[in-house]
C-alpha cells in the first residue's frame, strides 16, 4: 500500500473535517473539572458533532463503541467513556476524537488537567505537546518519515519519559487509518520521503516512566505497565510546498 497523496482541494476538505473536530474539543475543555464523569464528556461531544453535521469517527471501528476516547491517569489510550470515572482534582485526562465529513476524516487528541495537578504531570504534559509541536515542525518537502519520529523520541527520552511503542500515529484521508505508519520513536533520515499531499495524524503517547503498556479486559483500555500517568497529544497535518499545515486547529 502506497501513502496517497491528497490533491490542495481534497486538503481543504479535510481542514473543514479539523475546524469541526476543533470546534467539538473547544465544547469539551470547559467542562473539564471535578465530578463531571468521562460519559459526560462523551454525551456532550455526541451531541457537538451531531450539532455540526459531521459522523463520529470512532464509534463502531472496530467494535468501539464511543466517539471518544477518555483515558485518566494510567491509562494511555483508547479510554472508554464510563458514567462511573468521575473526574477527580489531580487527574490528568487525554480525550481524542475523530470525524467525518463528507467522506474526509479529521483526527485529533489533548490532555488536560483536572485541577490542579502534580508538576511532574505538567511537565509531562508539557513535553509531551512540545513533542508533538516539534514533529508538526519535521514535516516538510524533502524530510523522511524518521524525522518526525525521532523528533519526538529525542525530546521525550531527553527528559526521562518513556515513549510508547505499541501505538502510532498514522496516514488519514478517506480513512482514519492510511499507510504510513507513524511512529513516536525511530531514526532520522530514514524511512519514506515526505511529499507534498501527505496527511498524517502524529500522536505521541508519552508516560512518565516506562514505555511498556498492556490492554486491559475490556479489549480496549491501554495503560502503562508501571501505573506511571500517561500524556496524549495529536494534530492531523498536511505537508504543503509551503511547509506543514496543521488540520485540526
Ligand atoms: N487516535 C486514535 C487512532 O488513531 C483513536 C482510535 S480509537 C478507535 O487510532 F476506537 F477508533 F480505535
Ligand atoms: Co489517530
Amino acid at each position: 500500500m502506497a501513502i496517497l497523496i491528497k490533491t490542495p482541494r481534497e486538503i481543504e476538505k479535510m481542514r473543514d473535517a479539523g475546524r469541526l473536530l476543533r470546534k467539538v474539543h473547544d465544547a469539551l475543555t470547559p467542562m473539564i473539572q471535578p465530578g463531571l464523569s468521562t460519559m459526560d464528556l462523551e454525551e456532550i461531544a455526541v451531541k457537538k458533532i451531531a450539532e455540526l453535521g459531521a459522523i463520529a469517527a470512532f464509534k463502531g471501528y472496530h467494535g468501539y463503541p464511543a466517539a471518544l476516547c477518555t483515558s485518566v491517569n494510567d491509562e494511555v489510550v483508547h479510554g472508554i467513556p464510563n458514567p462511573r470515572r468521575v473526574l477527580l482534582e489531580g487527574d490528568i485526562i487525554a480525550i481524542d476524537c475523530g470525524v467525518v465529513l463528507e467522506d474526509y476524516y479529521a483526527d485529533a487528541a489533548v490532555t488536560h488537567a483536572v485541577g490542579k495537578i502534580k508538576p511532574i504531570h505538567r511537565k509531562l504534559m508539557d513535553v509531551t505537546k512540545a513533542a508533538l509541536d516539534q514533529a508538526i515542525r519535521e514535516c516538510v518537502v524533502g524530510g523522511r518519515l524518521g524525522d518526525i519520529s525521532a523528533s519526538v523520541q529525542e525530546m521525550c527520552e531527553a527528559e526521562g519519559f518513556g515513549v510508547v511503542r505499541e501505538f502510532v500515529g498514522h496516514g488519514i484521508g478517506k480513512a482514519m487509518h492510511e499507510e504510513p505508519q507513524v511512529p513516536n520513536y525511530g531514526q532520522r533520515g530514514k524511512g519514506p520521503k515526505l511529499k507534498a499531499g501527505m496527511v498524517l495524524a502524529i500522536e505521541p503517547m508519552i508516560n512518565a516512566g516506562g514505555f511498556e503498556v498492556k490492554v486491559l479486559q475490556d479489549g480496549w483500555t491501554a495503560v502503562t505497565l508501571d501505573g506511571s500517568y500517561s500524556a496524549h497529544f495529536e494534530h492531523t497535518v498536511a505537508i504543503t510546498e509551503d511547509g506543514p499545515q496543521v488540520l485540526t486547529n
